[in-house]
């Protein structure tokens, strides 16, 4: 991916942890200043310590209208993308009829209802915004593609190798990232000729402290099949999703929104 020329800006959710932190981290190399936000605001500042370009914390919970509204507020700055990353994943030990209203809400709460206030807070300040060559020359010789790219804005969401299985004992995380897609796919037809693009990620399983909380659940045995179920026969690196949703907000794909990008070694 070309680094970015301009002044760009990205807003990362769920951005004090994991797969998020990462990702601000590979933006702020790439050039991006970064608005790193999560509902544990230590831990979001612990990663803006760790970026190279400058950037703010900002506290949010994606469940909640206000604070989302909030925090794009606080991101004032041009921010043209946005990786919605923040997510949990309750016990994966019970089947639909064991499962808790509590639980189904709490999941629902973040994984969807989350990444549809972040869009729809997000898009609206897009919409606000002019739009913005980062980087004219590339395209310098193809005035449609400058025409028709995606210079408003670019966001992606977190979704997951979940949304292509059935998730047996886990059904409320399942049918959450399976919304992400729906949400994806969504905004990404009503906002195309807007200049605003949406795609999603689905990771397989990742290297982060969600995985391990998920892994302390499991058997011995269990937890070695799991870890050696994709076809590479290894977890993922959180870089390695880092960098697919940087290159999703780049330059580098105009034309491409509405996809879900699968990072599953294999699977
Ligand atoms: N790790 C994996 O194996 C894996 C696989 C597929 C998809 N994912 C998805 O990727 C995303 C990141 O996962 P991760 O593994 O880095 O998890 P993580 O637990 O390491 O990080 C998630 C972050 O989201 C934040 N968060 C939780 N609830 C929030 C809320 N209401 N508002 C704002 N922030 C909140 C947490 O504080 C945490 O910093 C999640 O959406 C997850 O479902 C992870």
């Amino acid at each position: 991916m070309a680094t970015n020329t301009g002044k760009r800006v990205a807003l990362v959710t769920g951005g004090g942890s994991g797969i998020g932190r990462a990702t601000a981290v590979r933006f702020a190399e790439l050039g991006y200043s970064c608005v790193v936000a999560d509902i544990d605001e230590s831990s979001a500042k612990e990663t803006l310590r760790m970026l190279q370009t400058p950037g703010i914390a900002v506290q949010v919970d994606v469940t909640k209208a206000t604070s989302v509204e909030a925090m794009v507020t606080a991101a004032v700055q041009h921010f043209d993308c946005a990786f919605n990353g923040a997510g949990i994943a309750e016990r994966a030990t019970a089947t639909i009829a064991d499962t808790t209203e509590d639980e189904f809400d709490r999941v629902m709460g973040v994984n969807a209802k989350g990444v549809w206030l972040c869009l729809k807070y997000e898009i609206a300040q897009m919409l606000q915004q002019e739009p913005v060559m980062s980087d004219p020359a590339k395209w310098a010789d193809k005035p449609d593609v400058c025409r028709f790219r995606g210079v408003r804005g670019s966001i992606v969401n977190a979704s997951s190798i979940a949304a292509h299985y059935p998730t047996p004992m886990h059904a409320p995380y399942g049918a959450s990232k399976w919304a992400v897609l729906g949400l994806t796919k969504t905004a990404a037809v009503e906002y195309a000729k807007e200049g605003i693009r949406v795609n999603a990620v689905c990771p397989g399983f990742v290297d982060t402290p969600m995985h391990h909380r998920n892994m302390e659940k499991l058997s011995p045995g269990e937890k070695e099949k799991t870890e050696s179920w994709h076809p590479v026969g290894r977890i993922g690196a959180p870089e390695e999703v880092a960098e697919a949703v940087c290159w999703l907000c780049s330059d580098a794909c105009p034309f491409t929104t509405g996809e879900h990008l699968k990072i599953a070694g294999g699977s």
